[in-house]
């Protein structure tokens, strides 16, 4: 999830995170939207934040759902755990990601950090109007990644990356939705693909 205003700092106020972190509440839903299942955690989801807002930009969190503990769905509490990740300076210096807690860690480099962290699987960008989820079978069994923007879209240069890579369009519906539940719709297709597959 690319968050082009996101606060890549600690610096921000977990009480007014519309108005205090570049809108950071976006991406923390869509963390929950991805990790969380009503009584459990989806270990083999990992969710990887891009956050190019505020002075410390570019920089990169990832939440891990094999390792991540307590990891509880209202906003408050994932901003919190976001507030504290990102008060560290445990990346500075460093190269790629760099575990703060179990399961969460913090990269230099936003995006190019994610890429060369998933490697070569090229993925998919969820964008409007794309080819719709439901027609394809390239996503079903194995790994799949899928990019999201937060309420700007994305901008020019990060889908010119993306294509560079090879990521292909994908769309789940007619409808601009909000990020959240495009990670919603995408996951709960993933698991009726699966279920239907067992
Ligand atoms: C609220 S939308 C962004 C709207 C923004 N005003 C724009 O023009 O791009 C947030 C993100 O959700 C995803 N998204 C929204 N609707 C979608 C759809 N129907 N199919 C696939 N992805 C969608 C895209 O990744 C989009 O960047």
């Amino acid at each position: 999830m690319i968050g082009q205003k996101a606060e890549a700092s600690g610096e921000f106020l977990p009480d007014d995170l519309p108005g205090t972190s570049g809108r950071l509440d976006v991406l923390l839903r869509c963390v929950r939207a991805a990790l969380l299942w009503s009584h459990g955690i989806r270990e083999d989801v990992t969710v990887y934040l891009v956050l190019c807002g505020g002075p410390r930009a570019p920089r990169a969190l990832r939440i891990r759902g094999s390792s991540a503990r307590f990891i509880r769905p209202d906003e408050r509490s994932l901003a919190t755990l976001a507030r504290k990740t990102l008060a560290s300076r445990a990346d500075e210096g460093a190269d790629g990601f760099v575990e703060v807690r179990p399961g969460v860690a913090i990269a230099r480099q936003g995006l190019e950090s994610v890429l060369s962290d998933l490697g070569p699987v090229p993925g998919f960008v969820l964008e409007e109007g794309a080819p719709d989820l439901r027609d394809s079978e390239e996503a079903t069994g194995g790994e799949a990644v899928f990019f999201l923007g937060d309420h700007l879209g994305f901008d020019e240069r990060t889908r010119e990356r993306l294509a560079a890579r090879g990521a292909r369009p994908l769309g789940v519906g007619p409808r601009s939705l909000h990020a959240e539940d495009v990670v919603a719709v995408v996951l709960n297709e993933l698991d009726r693909r699966q279920a239907s597959r067992r």
